[in-house]
């Protein structure tokens, strides 16, 4: 790929920064629009120009006619499920409504690529079978879900009415660096961070329900494959594996070292049981697959939440 003006949107949050740091170590110029909801500042890369700004802003139309991006990279979005139960029209405000205004800007400036982060876990619902392709019946479970679906239906509209190449990636669970350990997902930057500061990890329900892991370098990666790709449509980003929580949380008591029993709490209610996805298309479409094993991703996961913590990162 040559040098290309890329906007990321959300690249004040934990997906979006790292994908940020891959554009800017492959060369290209990058522009990141944010609103700082739940991004940090300290998440920004000094070498990409920022705009803190809300989707929903009119402003947006500005960004775009002084960074002229040629590739937009769409990952701005109210990601909490649970937030979205209690509040249906403000999370589709921001999930559908600001996706429709970037999608605007986007088409009116002609961008040769639009890459957008969807989701195979809340889009799919409870499955059907085990792991889910792209064919699965989309049956979201929350508003969130919905917002996805709905945006994804949008994108084939544009392809359609405007021949806006985009690709839509679907991912699994994803986790990594800089999640946030504080919030309602991420059950795995939930558990290191408990683990390296000694507090007590609660596992709700009996941690039977399971996921599909994918590591945050490895979704980078689906993101780069996609900005080259000329793919249209929607791709699985997954590992295909199913790990249970509570063998999660055994994998991260044994990168962590630490000697912690689980507590079990009431289940969530609605929460899906089995969530699992089939990334066979994105190996064909993109060249994609998951490279990193679900012990070593943990173990720079723990390494990051010990060095956060400041106890000087790893001991071994
Ligand atoms: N983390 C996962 O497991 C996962 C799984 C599937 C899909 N996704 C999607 O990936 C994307 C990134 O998720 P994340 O986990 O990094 O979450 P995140 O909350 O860390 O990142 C979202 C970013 O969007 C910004 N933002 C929110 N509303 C905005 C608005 N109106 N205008 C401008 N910026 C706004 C936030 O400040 C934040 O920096 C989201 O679209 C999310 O739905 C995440």
């Amino acid at each position: 790929m040559r040098n290309m003006k890329i906007l990321v949107t959300g690249g004040a949050g934990f997906i979006g920064s790292h994908l940020v740091d891959a554009y800017i170590g492959a060369g290209h110029d990058v522009a990141i629009v944010d609103d700082l909801s739940t991004g940090k500042r300290a998440n920004l890369n000094p070498k990409a120009a920022f705009f803190e700004l809300s989707l929903l802003d009119d402003k947006l139309k500005d960004v775009f006619a002084e960074v002229r991006p040629t590739i937009v990279n769409h990952h701005a979005a109210q990601a909490s499920v649970r937030r979205s139960v209690d509040d249906p029209a403000g999370d589709a405000n921001v999930n559908i409504i600001g996706s429709l205004k970037l999608l605007e800007q986007a088409r009116s400036a002609a961008v040769r690529k639009f890459v957008f982060a969807s989701t195979g876990g809340a889009i799919y619902g409870e499955q059907d079978y085990f792991p889910a392709d792209e064919a699965h019946p989309k049956r979201p479970v929350s508003p969130y879900g919905a917002a996805k679906a709905s945006v994804e239906t949008y994108l084939g509209f544009y392809a359609a009415e405007y021949n806006l190449n985009y690709t839509a990636l679907r991912y699994a669970n994803v986790y990594g660096p800089r999640q946030d350990p504080f919030g309602e997902a991420g059950v795995v930057a939930i558990f290191s961070q408990q683990m390296v500061s000694g507090g007590q990890a609660i596992i709700n329900g009996d941690g039977r329900q399971t996921r599909d892991f994918t590591y945050v370098g490895d979704i980078v990666a689906a993101n780069l494959a996609a900005t080259a790709s000329d793919f249209i449509g929607a791709a699985n980003i997954g590992t295909g594996v199913e790990t249970s929580v509570l063998a999660l949380f055994g994998l991260i008591k044994a990168a962590a070292g630490a000697d912690l029993e689980p507590r079990f709490g009431p289940a969530n209610p609605g929460e899906q049981e089995r969530s699992v996805l089939n990334a066979g298309l994105a190996g064909e479409k993109l060249g994609w697959r998951p490279r990193t094993a679900l012990t070593d991703g943990l173990r720079a996961t723990v390494d990051f939440f010990r060095a956060a913590a400041g106890d000087g990162g790893p001991v071994d």
